[in-house]
């Protein structure tokens, strides 16, 4: 194996959350690699649109954030993980800043520049720092430029990750990480890398359903890949649907940031007449699971294609301020939000549950970290309050660095590791499989595991997963690994996960809505759903 490929720490992921800890690491720590399946961009964190929520604002207070992650959660988040995260939020926006993350300002009234907060749904303060409707794009680029700047860091695009290598563990019982398989996309090569330490900061696995806000790159890798290789999965029944994505043919899942509705942005009906009222008392603002499942209510009990948000009451100078991004983009599909109503729909949008994690961001698997949108860390519970999820990044981004620095003298090499071994395979002659399997698992997860689930098609779901799975495995039994065929692969055991998660769950409860349980199960202490593999 050539010497270049060995490292110290290998980052799987280059969003806000493995980006953060490479920064946070490179002056420590000897070889980083941070590797991206795609471009360095790719990940949701560049779309990022509300902001980061932080306290800063003099009349809120770190325990009123906490209670409405709390109560958004709906009895499900890690208390001590909520106040630890939260009680970050200063220090990572600082952090930010420093790295160049240039933030929308305003003037106080005594004169001084402040930070400007949006408000968005669950939040009973304006308190999310932003950088107008764009805040990924400020955050992903300012991390990117400063990894690329750094020499102790490795960047490899167009890589993508087909498995974790694994050995036992010399100092407790299983198994420790030493390495990946990983696909080099524009050689179509298989290459090993071994290290230390891995870290999994591959993002959510919203591309499972049929319609969703995320980036292609969305399909949950790293979860299946911890599945496989051996930890305990949380939480996947709790998929985040938004209430807002532009409803246009060819807007490819725009997503229409919940800051809207904080700046004042009205839910209507084709016909004009507001509705959020008749559901929650915080109507727009009420937390996300409640708007989005409003919205479908009125789509399913209307025969209607979308609903509407209308912002045009504010003046254009509001809206071209703070948001520009989404202003450019509806005009280029022929709706001017300073005068007209934005058609909407719910899209899958965030993973709440993912890899098991500790409050260092450890896995089952001694030296294999999750951090991002890829861990179940305990913080968001039954469903995330909004702008919660990078703070999310940052914060066990910071946690890991700390254990990892700690440890990672004490961590032998890792031993040498078989070459992938590809020679019992050919070139697919029949690409089509792969294709038709993913639309057929994104359709039937829309249909059946979607915002409102029942037993039985939960259980019609699960046999078409199980059928799908063991063709997906033959293909890969014959077959050159290609992109497309990985993230089928992933995306089939993602599937699998959320199904049997809420198949586990007799009971609403935040994000998972069924009509054969409707009420949560207050007979008992509610309890995570975890999954052995
Ligand atoms: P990502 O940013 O998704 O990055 C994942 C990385 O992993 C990518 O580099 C990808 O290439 C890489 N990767 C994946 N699989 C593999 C593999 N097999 N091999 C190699 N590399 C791999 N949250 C907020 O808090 N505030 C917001 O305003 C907000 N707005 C959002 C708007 C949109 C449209 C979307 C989609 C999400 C939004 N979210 C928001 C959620 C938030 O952006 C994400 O949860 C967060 O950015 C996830 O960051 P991450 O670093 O965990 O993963
Ligand atoms: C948005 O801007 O509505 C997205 C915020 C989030 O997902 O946290």
């Amino acid at each position: 194996m050539p010497e270049s490929q060995k490292y110290d720490v290998l980052i799987i992921g280059s969003g806000g959350a493995g980006l953060s800890l490479a920064l946070k690491l490179a002056d420590n720590a000897k070889r980083i690699a941070v590797l991206s399946k795609f471009a360095l961009t790719a990940g949701s964190t560049y779309y990022a649109q509300g902001g980061i929520s932080a306290v800063f604002d003099a009349d809120d207070s770190i325990e009123s954030h906490i209670e409405d992650t709390l109560d958004a959660g709906a009895g499900l988040c890690n208390p001590d993980i909520v106040r630890l995260t939260v009680t970050h939020g200063k220090s990572s926006i600082e952090w930010l800043r420093q790295q160049g993350v240039a933030f929308t300002e305003e003037i106080s009234p005594t004169g001084e520049k402040i930070l400007h907060l949006n408000r968005e749904g669950g939040h009973s303060h304006r308190r999310i720092v932003h950088t107008a409707d764009a805040t990924g794009k400020a955050v992903s680029l300012s991390l990117i430029e400063r990894a690329q700047e750094h020499s102790g860091i490795d960047l490899y695009e167009h890589h993508n990750v087909v498995d974790l290598i694994t050995a036992p563990a010399e100092s407790r019982t299983g198994k420790k990480i030493v390495g990946v398989y990983v696909l080099d996309s524009l050689q179509q090569k298989v290459k090993t890398m071994t290290a230390k330490v891995v870290v999994l900061a591959t993002g959510g696995a919203s591309k499972v359903y049929l319609y969703s806000t995320n980036p292609q790159c969305a399909t949950g890798d790293g979860i299946a890949l911890a599945w496989r290789a051996g930890c305990r999965i949380s939480n996947m029944e709790f998929m985040q649907f938004h209430p807002t994505c532009l409803y246009h043919p060819q807007a490819q899942s725009f997503l229409i940031s919940e800051a809207v509705r904080g700046e004042g942005g009205k839910l209507i009906l084709p016909d004009g007449s507001p509705f959020m009222q008749a559901f929650d008392a915080r109507a727009e603002l009420a937390p996300r699971d409640i708007v989005a499942r409003a919205i479908d209510h009125e789509i399913k009990k209307r025969g209607i294609d979308c609903v509407y948000l209308d912002i045009s009451h504010k003046s254009e100078a509001f809206i071209l301020k703070h948001f520009p991004t989404i202003h450019r983009k509806c005009l280029k599909f022929g709706i001017d939000i300073t005068k007209q109503p934005i058609p909407v729909v719910p899209s899958a949008h965030y993973t709440c549950g993912g890899i098991l994690t500790d409050s260092y961001a450890r896995t089952d698997i001694a030296n294999l970290y999750a951090i991002g949108e890829v861990a179940s860390t305990g913080l968001h519970g039954a469903n995330r309050m909004a702008s919660n999820s990078l703070l999310e990044c940052l914060v066990f981004a910071e946690r890991a660095s700390i254990d990892i620095l700690q440890n990672i003298s004490t961590i032998p090499q890792p031993p040498s590791v078989p070459e992938w071994d590809d020679s019992q395979v050919s070139d697919s002659d029949e690409e089509v499989v792969v294709s038709h399997n993913w639309d057929e698992l994104r359709h039937f997860m829309w249909d059946y595991v979607g915002i409102v689930r029942t037993d039985k098609r939960l259980h019609r779901a699960l046999s078409r997963v199980e059928l799908l799975k063991s063709e997906i495995a033959e293909y890969y039994s014959y077959f050159r690994v290609t992109s497309d065929l990985l993230e089928l692969r992933n995306l089939v055991i993602v599937a699998e996960l959320i199904i049997r998660c809420a198949q586990q769950r007799k009971e609403s409860r935040g994000l998972h809505y069924t009509l054969d349980y409707p009420e949560p199960d207050n007979s008992q202490a509610p309890k995570s759903t975890i999954l052995q593999p």
